[in-house]
């Protein structure tokens, strides 16, 4: 099997970006409209099924959808906009861990409930830390700690924030979206934000949001000093079809294409039944868990050891442990094969490394990865 990518670029299997289609690459091509245009106003209006179907809106949700022109980062930061300023920060890993630092930074009264790395909150640490004090305005988590590849169960979660029925829970899905679910309703979700450059596969540039009714309610009472980053402007501006700046048209159109795209399994093997667009989504979630799976199946056949407990490990990036030695000699025997595996993660470095098994990513290419090494 060729396993070298057809170009000299090497074939991403870091954790974000990720590989690229070259249909949706092509969307980026296309000649410009303009953004106050009809034709912009259609763009806007196809993303809303396949964004409620990527964030598992109930299907008689109130909760809305949006789409901004900036990088994940920056929603971490204009999610906090629309909260009061007592915060609790689920902390597990460096991208947590930034997000508690954002809270600060804009002068939020913050508390830490703190998880070694590679753990994650369930319901009896959060319903203790939650029931510490007086209540808090919100609760930040991120659902998949990239750096250290664990997906924080949702469902214990929600059990943990009934007992706080007035906090609100802001989470970082950037990892985890497209690649397992989210049910944002189900989960009492009330902010959620993602980049598109990890399992939507798309490249990077613009966030995708999703907000109850709740959270835009108590969001409008509240003085938002900030204008570019504001949640309501943002989330209004969707509605209405009228981006609140110069939105990244390019980067729509390839969203638009691979919701479609998902909804309608055209990345499923050749030769695959036509599916219903859940059907299109479920599918894709679970050809990640496979992925993951084969993941761990190869880790323990070479005796490397996931680093997350089992139970947390996430299907869209696998942090696996190793001697130092060990990951710079598969990193480079990989690099050398035409692959870009990604190494452990701040204080992981050297510890660590990950597979990024994201997106568009194939089942055959993984194996195609790991026989790249015998
Ligand atoms: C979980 C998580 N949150 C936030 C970010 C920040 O995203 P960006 O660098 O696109 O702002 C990343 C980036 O890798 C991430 O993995």
């Amino acid at each position: 099997m060729n396993t070298a990518p057809p170009t000299t670029d090497p074939m991403l299997w870091i954790p974000g970006p990720t590989k690229v289609r070259p249909e949706i690459l092509s969307e980026l091509t296309r000649p410009m409209i303009g953004h106050r245009s009809r034709a912009m106003v259609e763009l806007i209006e196809s993303l809303d099924p396949g964004l409620s179907l990527a964030f598992g809106l109930a299907p008689d949700s109130g909760s809305r959808v949006a789409v901004g022109t900036h990088s994940a980062t920056a929603m971490m930061e204009g999610s906090l906009y629309g909260v009061g300023p007592r915060v609790l920060a689920i902390v597990n890993g460096a991208f947590s861990k930034r997000w508690a630092g954002i809270a600060r930074t804009l002068g939020k009264d913050v508390t830490v409930l703190e998880l070694p790395w590679g753990e994650a909150a369930d319901e009896t640490s959060l319903t203790s830390a939650l029931g510490a004090s007086e209540p808090f305005d919100a609760v930040t988590l991120v659902v998949n700690e990239t750096s250290t590849g664990v997906w924080t169960p949702l469902a214990p979660i929600a059990r943990a924030m009934a007992t706080s029925p007035d906090t609100m829970l802001l989470c970082d899905v950037v990892s985890a979206i497209a690649g397992g679910p989210i049910d944002f309703d189900a989960h009492r979700i009330d902010f959620a934000l993602a980049g598109v450059n990890k399992a939507l596969a798309l490249p990077p540039g613009i966030t995708v949001l999703a907000a109850s009714e709740r959270y835009l309610a108590a969001a409008r009472e509240r003085e938002r000093r900030t204008h570019y980053l504001d949640p309501v402007l943002l989330f209004d501006g969707h509605a209405a079809r009228k981006t609140p700046t110069t939105p990244n048209i390019g980067l729509f159109r390839a969203l638009s294409r691979q919701l479609a795209d998902i909804a309608a399994g055209a990345n499923l093997p050749a030769g695959s039944a036509p599916v219903s667009p859940e059907d299109g989504w479920a599918k894709r979630f679970e050809t990640h868990a496979r992925m993951r799976e084969r993941t761990l199946r190869w880790a323990a056949e070479r005796g490397l050891a996931p680093f997350p407990a089992p139970a947390l490990s996430s299907p869209t990036v696998s942090c696996l442990a190793a001697d130092p030695q060990t990951i710079d000699d598969l990193l480079a025997r990989w690099k050398a094969a035409g692959h870009e595996v990604g190494g452990g993660y701040g204080p992981l470095k050297g510890k660590t490394f990950r597979i990024g098994h994201m997106g568009d990513h194939t089942e055959a290419e993984l194996d195609a990865l790991f026989a790249a090494l015998d």
